[in-house]
C-alpha cells in the first residue's frame, strides 16, 4: 500500500491539490488551501452506517408523488424563505456570523415546526442541553416538544438519528461535530466536508429535513460551510449589522424554491420577531427632506422592499478620495459615478464618497443604479430628493436607463406606503427607443402607474 502523502484543499471549494499553492487552481480563491492528512478508509465494520446491498430501486417519471410533502412553521417569514415550508428529505445549511442569532433562530424555527406536529430534535456541539433549555425558558419555548441533544460526536449522532427518526433535525453546528473516520481535527475542512457527507445522506434515506448550522469565519481558519453549499438543497444566509436589531434570513440557493428571497426578522429580548412589512421598517427611521436620500422601490426575492439610499458627498483630503460602500456592489457604485462624470458631467474627483443602505439590508439588485444616482448627485447638489417619490431603474454605460422587471409590482408597493411619485425607465415600447425617463403620476386607488413623457 503506497504510503499516505500529506494534500491540500480547498476552503472554498473543497478541490484537492497535491502541493500547496497561494491560489486555488480549480476557483480561484487565494489563500485557501489548507493542508490536510488524507482520508482514512477505516478497517471493515468501522462504516458509520449499516452495511447496504447495492440494490437500487428505479422508478419511471410517471408517478403519484408530483409535489414534495411540506410542513409550514407558522412563521410567514421563514416558511417564505424555504419556498413554501419544510421539505422532507431535504438538507439545508443556515450560515453566519458568529452572534448573529443562528442558534436562536433555529431554536424558534424548531419549536414552531414541532408545534406543528413534526418530530424535532435539535443537537447542540456548542452549548450543554441545560444551556439550550435555559436558551428556550428566555424564549418563551420551554413548553415546545423538541427534543436536546448535546453531543459532538458523530457516531452517536447518527446512532441517536437512527434510534429515533426524526422528521426534522437541527445541528448546531457543523463546525463542532467531528467523524472517527477521519483524522483532522473538528472543524477542518475534511471534517465538516465527511460530518455533512453523513448527514445528507441520512436526510436523503430517512426521508428526514435536516438543517445543519455552519459558522462563517473571516480568516478561513475554522473551514467555511462553502464546501458544504454543494452538498445540500438549500442554502440560508441569516446576516445584519451587529449594533442593528434587523436581521435577514436570504436564500442563496434553493432546490425547492426561488433564491434570493428574503425573510425579515427584529431582535428582541424575547427572540426574533418576524417583521412582515419590511419597507415599512426600512423607512421608519428616514428623515424626509435630507439630501442624499433616496428611497428604492426594489425586489428582494418574490416581493417588493422599499429601502433608503443614503449618500454623502464631502470634499477630500486624500490623494485618491475615499469610496465607502456598505449593503451595495461597490463595483457597481464606480461604475454608476464613471457614468455620472462621463455622460452627465457630474464630477466627483476631490469628493469623498460613503454610500449605505438603511436597516443593514444588502441591495445587488442593478434595478438600484438610478436611485444610487440619485442619491449622489442629491448629496453633491446638497438638495433633497422629492420625499413622495420612489426610483428604480438601470443604467447602462452609455447612460441610458434600462427597463427593469416587475415594475407593476414595485410601484404598488410604493403605492400602499404612500408615495405618489416614481421615477424610472418607461416600460419597453414596441420600436421605441429604450431609455426614455419617465414619471409617475397617482393613478385612481393610490397605485402609481408609470407614463412615458409625450
Ligand atoms: P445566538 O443565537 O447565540 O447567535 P449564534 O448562534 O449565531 O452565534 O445569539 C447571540 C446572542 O444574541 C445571544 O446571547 C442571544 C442574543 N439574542 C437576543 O437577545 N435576541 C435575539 O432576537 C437574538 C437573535 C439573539
Ligand atoms: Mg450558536
Amino acid at each position: 500500500m503506497a504510503k499516505p502523502v500529506t494534500q491540500f484543499v480547498c476552503a472554498e471549494c473543497g478541490a484537492l491539490h497535491r502541493k500547496w499553492a497561494g491560489r486555488c487552481e480549480a476557483c480561484g480563491a487565494w489563500n485557501t488551501l489548507q493542508e490536510e492528512k488524507p482520508l482514512a478508509t477505516g478497517p471493515a465494520g468501522r462504516a458509520l452506517g449499516a452495511a447496504r446491498g447495492a440494490q437500487v430501486a428505479l422508478s419511471g417519471l410517471a408517478g403519484t408523488d408530483a409535489e414534495e410533502p411540506r410542513t409550514l412553521s407558522g412563521l410567514a417569514e421563514l416558511d417564505r424563505v424555504l419556498g413554501g415550508g419544510l421539505v422532507a428529505g431535504s438538507a439545508i445549511l443556515v450560515g453566519g456570523d458568529p452572534g448573529i442569532g443562528k442558534s436562536t433562530l433555529l431554536l424558534q424555527a424548531a419549536a414552531a415546526f414541532a408545534s406543528r406536529g413534526l418530530d424535532a430534535i435539535y443537537i447542540s456541539g456548542e452549548e450543554a442541553s441545560r444551556q439550550v433549555r435555559m436558551r428556550a425558558r428566555r424564549l418563551g419555548l420551554s413548553q415546545a416538544p423538541v427534543r436536546l441533544g448535546a453531543e459532538t460526536a458523530l457516531r452517536n449522532v447518527l446512532g441517536t438519528l437512527e434510534a429515533e427518526r426524526p422528521q426534522l433535525v437541527v445541528i448546531d453546528s457543523i463546525q463542532t461535530l467531528w467523524s472517527d473516520m477521519i483524522e483532522a481535527a473538528p472543524g477542518s475542512v475534511s471534517q465538516v466536508r465527511a460530518v455533512a457527507h453523513e448527514l445528507v445522506r441520512f436526510a436523503k434515506e430517512r426521508g428526514a429535513a435536516v438543517v445543519l448550522v455552519g459558522h462563517v469565519t473571516k480568516e478561513g481558519q475554522i473551514a467555511g460551510p462553502r464546501v458544504v453549499e454543494h452538498m445540500v438543497d438549500t442554502v440560508l444566509y441569516f446576516e445584519g449589522e451587529r449594533g442593528h436589531q434587523f436581521r435577514i434570513l436570504r436564500a442563496v440557493k434553493n432546490r425547492f424554491g426561488p433564491a434570493d428571497e428574503i425573510g425579515v426578522f427584529e431582535m428582541t429580548g424575547a427572540g426574533l420577531a418576524e417583521v412582515s412589512n419590511p419597507s415599512a421598517l426600512f423607512l421608519s427611521q428616514r428623515g424626509q427632506r435630507v439630501p442624499g436620500s433616496a428611497v428604492f422601490a426594489g425586489i428582494e426575492g418574490t416581493r417588493p422592499v422599499l429601502t433608503e439610499i443614503q449618500a454623502l458627498v464631502a470634499p477630500s483630503s486624500l490623494g485618491s478620495p475615499r469610496r465607502t460602500v456598505v449593503g451595495l456592489d461597490a463595483g457597481r457604485v464606480s461604475t454608476i459615478l464613471a457614468v455620472l462624470e462621463a455622460r452627465a458631467g457630474i464630477a466627483f474627483a476631490g469628493l469623498d464618497v460613503f454610500l449605505n443602505v438603511a436597516g443593514g439590508l444588502k441591495v445587488m439588485e442593478p434595478a438600484a443604479d438610478l436611485a444610487i444616482a440619485a442619491a449622489l448627485v442629491s448629496a453633491r447638489e446638497d438638495s433633497a430628493l422629492p420625499p413622495d417619490a420612489v426610483i428604480f431603474g438601470e443604467i447602462s454605460l452609455s447612460g441610458a436607463l434600462r427597463a427593469v422587471g416587475q415594475a407593476e409590482n414595485r410601484l404598488k408597493e410604493a403605492g400602499k406606503l404612500g408615495f405618489s411619485r416614481a421615477f424610472g425607465p418607461a416600460p419597453p415600447r414596441r420600436g421605441g427607443p429604450d431609455g426614455k425617463a419617465a414619471e409617475a403620476r397617482t393613478a385612481a386607488g393610490g397605485a402609481i402607474a408609470l407614463e412615458s413623457p409625450p
